[in-house]
């Protein structure tokens, strides 16, 4: 059987990037799936979060998801700290996971920078957290972008020697799902910055909670250079605003770069910033005024994620009974051999 899951951190602003590298992927999956989609405050807390700030973005990445297009009545759809069995899979693991291995985590060494003594523990140990969110289902695919493969591996790393150790074959050694040409969207403002959403211009992203008019609004804004566009995509080579906004482009409209290339090679960037316009409208303009409907009325959205919980709840109970049992919690049960 295949099972989905996959997560999203509550912080701040989910823009573009967020929408193409994850929750179209996830709105997608549903259909062939089943899936369970999660916002990991408890990831989140890695590095401070002001609680009242918390509250509200948990809320928000939940509409953001829903308004996206997840549909909670058939994904579970839900938060982490919700459901205990995260917190008490993740702490068997930080007992399987070994050091090395978590020293070896590119993120941690970016996220921690020069002062790694004042990191947090749970800066180190995310992706520890992340494998039980993950195991704690027994989910066998991923979809994840590139910045979290690493994370994954060791998830499959830690699965098998928990298996190994106890000598039981509980967890499946999961697959990620990494989709299409990886779709690296940068700052509208700067061709080489991903887009961000911690960058100081709100004109640098495009975010899932912007109308149609603010969407119109950055593209028009967004830099670009003096030449027209290039036939092929060979052409889009030191061209770092070009490539971002035909990538956009070819992206929001399912198609190869190539492709797009072609259809707009030999056009200035006032035509093609046109057509990207009407295409990022038609395909995110409903986003952000569903994400402001489900915001409206919080007790929707409160009662949608309370049921998420319960479902997630109900799947994790059996496995976290047999991990229990594996590691020596519980007694056995006689039942399963
Ligand atoms: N670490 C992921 C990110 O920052 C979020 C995440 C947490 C996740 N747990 C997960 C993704 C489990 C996939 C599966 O993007």
């Amino acid at each position: 059987m295949n099972r989905i899951f996959s997560g999203i951190q509550p912080t701040g602003n989910l823009h573009l990037g967020n929408y193409l590298g994850a929750l179209r992927n996830w709105v997608r999956l549903q259909d062939t799936f089943e899936c369970l989609y999660c916002v990991v405050d408890m990831h989140a807390i890695t590095v401070w979060q002001d609680p009242a700030a918390l509250r509200d973005s948990t809320r928000t990445a939940a509409a953001a998801m829903i308004a996206a297009g997840v549909n909670p009545e058939t994904s579970a759809v839900f938060v982490q700290s919700h459901v205990a069995a995260h917190a008490q899979l993740a702490w068997i693991f930080n007992c399987v996971a070994r050091l090395g291995w978590l020293s070896r985590m590119t993120q941690f060494k970016e996220k921690a920078g020069k002062n790694r003594e004042n990191a947090s523990v749970g800066l180190f140990a995310y992706p520890n957290l992340m494998a039980a969110d993950i195991l704690a289902y027994k989910a066998t695919h991923v979809p994840v972008g590139e910045d979290q493969k690493q994370h994954l591996e060791l998830a499959r790393d830690i699965a098998q020697k928990f298996n190994n150790d106890y000598g039981i074959s509980l967890f499946p050694i999961v697959e990620p799902l990494i989709f299409g040409p990886a779709t690296r969207v940068m700052s509208l403002r700067d061709g080489t910055k991903k887009m961000s959403k911690s960058d100081a211009s709100d004109y640098s992203r495009i975010n899932l909670a912007d109308d149609a008019d603010a969407i119109a609004l950055k593209i028009r804004k967004a830099k670009t250079d003096p030449e027209v566009l290039p036939s092929t995509a060979a052409g889009l080579e030191g061209r770092p605003e070009a490539a971002n906004l035909l990538g956009i482009y070819a992206a929001l409209a399912d198609r190869d770069i190539e492709t797009v290339c072609a259809q707009f090679a030999g056009q200035t960037f006032a035509g093609f910033k046109a057509a990207l316009c009407d295409l990022a409208v038609a395909t995110l303009g409903g986003i952000g005024a569903e994400m402001q409907r489900l915001q409206a009325d919080p007790g929707f959205l409160d009662a949608t994620l309370r049921e998420g919980a319960e479902r997630a709840q109900a799947l994790a109970e059996p496995i976290m009974r047999e991990v229990y049992e594996a590691v020596g919690f519980l007694a056995r049960d006689p039942q399963r051999g």
